[in-house]
């Protein structure tokens, strides 16, 4: 008989697509659900960046473009780059893709070898274990856990390095978790790393969204790093562009030509509407950022407030994106009398079930303690959905 590729057999689906598809399900079979489960912002795109995509269509920028991305696009990269995060890039060290996903992949696959380990830490966002297996190299998975805020420490890094380590994938702010690195925190985290043969890969791409006095800092400005670090960005969550999809690497000439290779062969430039359109999202002046951070910043601060008191839950104060990642791990073992609560998937189902409302479980980010809520959500609907939980686990014995 016939047989398939065993990598791609190997691969799991996109465990938060799987919930968005029954989340549809059910809504087609006239449930109204909550849902709380989005990885996008509910913001429109602004629209001086539909404007410059409508004069790209009028202005025939509608052919290939360079396979690197256009030369403005590339140009405002490099600014973008050198005045927000202290990185200094030329030209051929930029490479423009479909999506920070398709970026990610890119370089993965551009310095891995079968057997290599690529280290990172859970909870991680969903698609770093399968991109690294689909790069035949290794997923090596640092715990963190809600007491720790999800964040690692030199010790732990410098525990799982070994020989066969070829790179470090941190992603600052986090999702699932919100957790942001300090600048300081950072710097110890590198001060392993600079004594070490290894790649970083750095998953920027919640940068703009971050609260209280938190900064960004990208750990490829450290001197020391700078030829080893692969910046990862994208116009998807600071513009509310996850549809035009736009990624961008950084990194040395090397590597990005190794990626260009694999981008080359599969999907070429990236759409060049939208890349008319990132360049006037990156070229404008931050405001309707700022206005969106504002609004996530509320939600946040009551939704937290809300999370915190519930006796039962323990979730850590998110510092950037727009989840809370907490632990339910007090729930299971528990049922309303018709349902039993034992893992994070059941606790998801038994919420969608009781109170239909839709979080998704932490095991898809390799965290089965907890669940995770987007608060890209309207207020009402958080302010709703809150209350329906909060009834639904009090029915938990
Ligand atoms: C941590 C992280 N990295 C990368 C991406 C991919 O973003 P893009 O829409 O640019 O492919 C996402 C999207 O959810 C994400 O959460």
């Amino acid at each position: 008989m016939l047989n398939f590729s065993k990598l791609l057999s190997s691969i799991e689906p996109s465990k938060t697509v799987a919930l968005t598809s029954l989340i549809n399900q059910l809504k087609v079979e006239g449930k109204k659900i909550l849902s709380f489960s989005a990885g996008e912002p509910d913001f429109n795109t602004p629209d001086f960046i539909k404007e410059a995509a409508i004069n790209a269509i009028n202005n025939n920028q509608t052919k290939y473009t360079s396979l690197q991305g256009t030369a403005e696009l590339i140009n405002t990269i490099i600014n973008k780059f050198k005045t927000e995060n202290n990185l200094d890039f030329t030209p051929n060290e930029i490479l423009v893709s479909s999506g920070a996903k398709q970026s990610l992949y890119n370089v993965v696959m551009s310095i891995c070898n079968p057997g290599d380990e690529v280290i990172f830490q859970a909870p991680y966002w969903v698609s770093y274990p399968e991109m690294v297996k689909l790069a035949q190299a290794k997923p090596v998975i640092i715990e963190s856990t809600a007491e720790s805020n999800f964040k690692i420490t030199p010790n732990q890094l410098e525990e799982v390095i070994t020989k066969n380590t070829k790179a470090f994938l941190f992603n600052s702010p986090s999702n699932p978790t919100g957790a942001v690195y300090s600048k300081s925190e950072i710097i110890e985290l590198a001060n392993v790393l600079i004594k070490k043969d290894i790649y970083i890969i750095t998953d920027e791409i919640y940068e703009k969204i971050i609260f209280d006095d938190e900064e960004h800092f990208s750990i490829g400005s450290i001197p020391e790093l700078k030829d080893k670090t692969i910046t990862i960005n994208g116009v998807s969550k600071a513009f509310s562009m996850t549809g035009w999809r736009i990624g961008y690497a950084g990194g040395s000439k090397e590597i990005i030509k190794l990626a260009k290779i694999l981008q080359g062969h599969s999907t070429s430039n990236a759409t060049s509407i939208s890349q008319a359109a990132a360049n006037a999202a990156l070229n404008g002046s931050g405001k309707e950022i700022n206005k969106m951070v504002e609004e996530f910043n509320n939600r946040r601060n009551f939704v937290i407030k809300e999370l915190q008191t519930i006796k039962g839950i323990n979730c850590p104060t998110p510092k950037g994106a727009f989840y809370a990642f907490f632990d339910v791990s007090n729930y299971y073992n528990k049922s309303n009398g018709r349902l039993k609560v034992t893992d994070s998937i059941s606790f998801c189902n038994y919420l969608i079930s009781d109170v239909s409302i839709a979080l998704v479980p932490g095991v898809a980010f390799g965290n089965d303690s907890c669940a995770r809520m987007s608060y890209a959500s309207s207020m009402d609907d958080l302010v709703e959905g809150i209350k329906r939980l909060k009834s639904s686990l009090t029915n938990l014995n």
